[in-house]
């Protein structure tokens, strides 16, 4: 009887660890993205233009133009690389654009010490009409794991009367399951409130708005949807304005630097969209700009809030890890050849007293005074970080 019991007893033991055991287990997608993804995507430059020979092309330039050692990680095809289904339902690839396949072009990225990412889409079809992923989640996420994808764009177009979060979920799970981290990017443009439950499905990173465009109308109207959103972005799962245009279409220099300032500021995902081997040394010299990727990867984790507007300047904070701080004054005014006279007030900012800064686009330490007059131009951005606030 007693020995009985004991084996009873053991057994209960048993089957509870397996439980707890499994409950405890992080799931393979745990920890990713803990800092704001960084990387390269065809699609704002080149649409359905992909090919493996300019993926690996964009690959050798990421690493060539500094941006692999300033952060830049993940190389990813947007849509069009996708053609048809075979007779067993496997997504195939255009074999004349992939002649080499997916495998290959994974491999090859990889052995340039970076990541391999990929989109697909939770409805019927892609937006541009190639397969999508809807009734094939599982199959696709053990796929792309063969391949050695590392991350996924999920997009929303046919998805009829889809439930969004539950569409997120099931893919999040696919991934899981099929048993390799895959950062997972959540793109339905904002519609159902991602920033809702987007992390709670396990998304890494969810697109707030519609498409962005290389305009500065367009820029600057993402960013004015970014403010009150900051309490939702955090380590692991961001708020995502969409991908950087700077380089593209005819932004100005200035208007290229505010952007790229005020997505660092934003804790925003930095995803390339430009023709990298081509980029001019002034492009070049804005996306390795060191001290403002420090702000988008800061380890706090933290959105910028826009403390105050005054006319059509715009002061935003973000604080940085170590009690630092990082302060952006955007001037969203028309006229990019005039300055327009604006006094800082660093009291509306928390801040007592003159402050030592560095201002990030000329390298230069600043000192911040009261009530600072400020020169900014039309469509740029006064950007500083302060070490140690008072
Ligand atoms: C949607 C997305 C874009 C891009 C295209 C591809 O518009 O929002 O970022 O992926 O589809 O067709």
């Amino acid at each position: 009887m007693k020995t009985m019991t004991r084996h009873c007893l053991l057994l209960a033991l048993a089957v509870l660890a397996s439980i707890l055991d499994a409950e405890d287990k992080p799931s393979v997608s745990a920890n990713l993205a803990l800092t704001p993804p960084m990387g390269w995507n065809s699609w704002n430059k080149f649409g359905c233009n992909v090919s493996e020979e300019m993926i690996k092309g964009m690959a050798d330039a990421m690493v060539k133009s500094g941006m692999k050692d300033a952060g830049y990680q993940y190389v990813v095809i947007d849509d069009c690389w996708q053609v048809e289904r075979d007779k067993a339902a496997n997504i195939v690839a255009d074999p004349k654009r992939f002649p080499s396949g997916i495998k290959a072009l994974a491999d090859y990225v990889h052995s340039l010490g970076l990541k391999f990412g990929i989109y697909s889409d939770a409805g019927s079809q892609t937006c541009a009409g190639r397969p999508g992923g809807l009734g094939h989640e599982y199959q696709d996420a053990i796929q792309y794991a063969a391949w050695g994808v590392d991350y996924l764009k999920y997009d929303w177009c046919h998805t009829s009367t889809q439930d969004a979060k539950a569409a997120y979920a099931n893919i999040r799970s696919a991934l899981d399951a099929a048993g390799r981290p895959i950062v997972l990017s959540i793109c339905e443009w904002g519609s159902h409130q991602p920033w809702l439950w987007g992390a709670e499905v396990g998304g890494n990173l969810w697109r707030t708005t519609g498409d962005i465009s290389p305009h500065w109308d367009r820029v600057y109207t993402i960013l004015e949807q970014q403010a009150g959103l900051e309490g939702y972005a955090g380590p692991g799962h961001w708020n995502d304005p969409d991908m950087l245009e700077v380089g593209n279409g005819k932004l100005s220099m200035d208007e290229n630097r505010a952007h790229f300032s005020m997505w660092a500021m934003l804790a925003s995902p930095l995803l390339a969209g430009n023709d990298l081997p081509n980029m001019k040394p002034e492009i070049k010299a804005i996306l390795t700009n060191r001290d403002v990727i420090a702000l988008d990867q800061d380890s706090l984790g933290k959105q910028a809030s826009r403390i105050y507007s005054e006319g059509e300047v715009e002061v935003w904070s973000k604080p940085l890890s170590g009690g630092a701080v990082a302060i952006a004054v955007l001037n969203a005014g028309d006229n990019r050849y005039s300055t327009h006279p604006f006094h800082l007030d660093l009291a509306k900012l928390g801040l007592h007293g003159s402050q030592q800064a560095k201002d990030l686009w000329t390298g230069k330490d600043v000192e911040l005074t009261e009530n600072m007059p400020l020169q900014i131009a039309g469509h740029d951005v006064f950007l500083v970080r302060v070490a140690q606030p008072k």
